[in-house]
């Protein structure tokens, strides 16, 4: 089993197929993910490989994620059969482990779920999600993460569930389908906000 390593030749090798506006984006994750895990005492040897690898299937078309997820053996929720787009994250979690023979659980997690998050992420999976929606230049486009980016290096739940809240709401006003993971992380980090309160 390899330790995970930002220096895994064949994960450079994949990174370096993608093209150049995502090895952007993958970079500023990187360095959003470091600074949160440096905050809040997360593994950053874990949390910069999962941020170098969340994305490594975005750049496939609709019917080669669906044509891997296939070949993988990977069982597909209805949801992402029409919304494709959300099986690059198990898709690359696959490809992490198979083709980089990297086989650290908080780092397979941390890319299968950053799409949507779920229920029982580690920190690992915690850091790479929120560092993924506030990157730089994320927060230029959506001006309102700014709050958001200030309450991710206070306190990660807090922040996650703010994002979750908003996503899901927003989905619903423009009558998108909702995959059921994020919901049950959103109901996990609500749950444990309660019992915190109690
Ligand atoms: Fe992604
Ligand atoms: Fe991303």
């Amino acid at each position: 089993m390899l330790t995970p390593s930002r220096d895994n030749p064949r994960l450079q090798a994949l990174l370096l197929q993608l093209p150049a506006g995502l090895r952007q984006h993958i970079e500023r994750v990187r360095e959003k993910a470091l600074e949160l895990a440096k905050l809040h005492g997360v593994d950053t040897v874990k949390a910069e490989v999962a941020a170098l690898a969340h994305d490594l299937a975005r750049g496939m078309e609709e019917d080669e994620l669906l044509r891997r997820a296939r070949a993988y053996g990977l069982t597909l929720h209805p949801v992402e059969e029409v919304v494709t787009f959300l099986l690059h994250g198990p898709v690359g979690a696959e490809m992490l482990q198979r083709e980089c023979g990297i086989e650290d659980d908080e780092v397979l997690e941390a890319v299968r779920w950053h799409t949507t998050f779920n229920r029982g992420m580690g920190p690992v999976a915690k850091v790479v999600f929120l560092a993924d929606k506030l990157e730089p230049h994320k927060v230029q486009v959506y001006p309102l993460l700014e709050g958001v980016v200030s309450l991710a290096r206070e306190d990660m739940d807090a922040a996650l569930l703010t994002l979750l809240q908003e996503e899901i709401i927003s989905m619903i006003r423009l009558g998108r389908l909702i995959h059921p993971a994020s919901l049950e992380g959103r109901n996990e980090l609500l749950a444990s906000q309660k019992d915190s309160r109690r």
